[in-house]
């Protein structure tokens, strides 16, 4: 081939500065460098991820479940067998085909009582992040807050939107409050709104944190008077203790100031790719009495068209077959997450030594555990851990919202089994003493 002809040919590069400024946030680069580690070292025990256990997995039939909410459209809502199937593989209604069962099972479940017009099921809680965050901002003034550290998820929604963040420290009690009001009164006199407020309430991801109950009221109280609406993540609350769960924020709300996001991914099957949102705001000056849900299952066409109404089923049928309450099965898989913390915080007190500068929280529930090092910890760091120790996690650096340092790592046990806890916790042990030493020498020459 003649030059000319590999120049008529030459492939159409794109300038990364002309792309979204979204692609070049670090917490973008982040996910793709955790895998691409991972990639590269398979025999490293990996504290990173925080996927469900798979074990969960074993005895699932995913196509029992779709029979059994198959039956429940013919038997309780008289669909004949044709229109049975047009419900499960013809495309569906935006706001999705499962939000009664849901409405009921927060009914059952967490006291949260809905009607399921105020629900939309969204492809898992991420979805629900995006239209959620694309509603709420209707110019360049309306800000998001969040209480930071943070999971990666809403920080990149809010990038993905060009929509601005503001860090709010967790402090003690799971939210700053003092700093909460400051960012409001800093937002309106620079003419700018806060819209919401992330939160986890309940073992957060990362830091395992777990908000109060006079925080969860004083939140609420906030939000009024600053007139804010509180995005409530609800993915880990199932892990707490039966009988000793903290109630929900949405359960606390009387004004409708609480946006509910809600996830199967860790109850029943990320695989499924199904959450939803309670979003039961009125939203007035619009045509009839419309809910936010309304607005974000319209949003939702131009996004995903509907949640698969397959993978509706099966979680329908997971519903069903547990008598509309997912309670019990949350109960048994949360004894499991609970078990492995624990194992974890034992083996993390036989193999690693908790002085100099190295510390770690024991959070009762959730999937995860902060630790503190004397040193940066940033992605070289976890680079080493894993080619010279065998072992991996995240650097928490990762769920700030940027230019900063952090001196601290997440640890996900969720996933492992006790054995590999112990081993990945022995080659933690390892990798700690080689920091520790590091920093005395570094300490000693300067
Ligand atoms: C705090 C938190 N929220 C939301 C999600 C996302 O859930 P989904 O799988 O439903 O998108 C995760 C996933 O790990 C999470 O940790």
């Amino acid at each position: 081939m003649n030059t000319a002809a590999i120049a008529k040919h030459r492939p159409a590069a794109l300038q990364r500065s002309d792309l979204h400024a979204s692609l070049a946030d670090p917490a973008l680069e982040a996910v793709n460098f955790l895998n691409e580690v991972i990639d590269r070292f398979p025999k490293a025990i990996s504290f990173a991820p925080g996927a469900p256990n798979p074990q969960f997995f074993d005895s699932l039939d995913v196509g029992e479940y779709i029979d059994r909410y198959a039956a429940h459209l013919a038997q309780e809502h008289g669909l004949t067998l044709a229109q049975v199937r047009r419900r499960l593989y013809q495309y569906g209604a935006s706001r999705g085909q499962i939000c009664d069962l849901v409405a009921n099972a927060l009914r059952i479940d967490e006291g949260i009582a809905v009607s399921p017009r105020a629900v939309v099921i969204t492809v898992g809680a991420q979805e629900a992040m995006l239209l959620v965050l694309r509603a709420l901002r209707a110019g360049p003034n309306d800000v998001l807050a969040a209480v930071t550290p943070c999971f990666v998820g809403i920080v990149g929604s809010a990038r993905l939107l060009d929509m601005r963040i503001v860090a709010i420290d967790e402090g003690a009690a799971g939210i700053d409050l003092d700093q909460m009001r400051a960012a409001c009164q800093t937002a309106r006199a620079e003419g700018r709104r806060i819209r919401a407020v992330y939160v986890a309430p309940d073992f957060a991801n990362p830091s395992g944190a777990l908000m109060d109950l006079a925080s969860r009221q004083a939140l609420l109280e906030l939000a009024e008077t600053e007139d804010f609406l509180v995005l409530e993540d609800s993915t880990y609350g199932f892990t707490a203790v039966r009988g000793e769960a903290l109630p929900a924020l949405k359960k606390l709300d009387h004004c409708h100031r609480v946006i509910y996001l809600g996830t199967f991914s860790k109850v029943c099957l990320p695989g499924t790719r199904v959450g939803f949102v309670v979003a039961d705001q009125p939203v007035v000056g619009a045509a009839n009495d419309r809910l936010l849900a309304d607005d974000l299952a319209a949003l939702k066409t131009m996004v995903t068209v509907n949640t698969s109404p397959i993978c509706q089923a099966v979680i329908g049928g997971i519903l069903l077959a547990h008598g509309g309450s997912l309670a019990d099965m949350m109960a048994e898989k949360a004894s499991v997450y609970r078990q492995n913390l624990q194992y974890l915080l034992k083996a993390l007190e036989r193999h690693v030594e908790r002085r100099d500068g190295v510390s770690w929280n024991a959070p009762s529930g959730g999937f995860f555990v902060r630790m503190r090092l004397p040193v940066v910890v940033d992605d070289a760091l976890v680079e080493v851990s894993a080619r010279e120790f065998g072992v991996l996690w995240t650097p928490m650096v990762h769920f700030y919202l940027g230019g900063v340092f952090s001196h601290e790592l997440r640890l996900s046990c969720s996933y492992l089994t006790p054995a590999q806890i112990e081993e990945g916790a022995q080659r933690l042990g390892a990798f700690v003493e080689y920091v520790r030493r590091m920093q005395l020498l570094r300490a000693a020459r300067s």
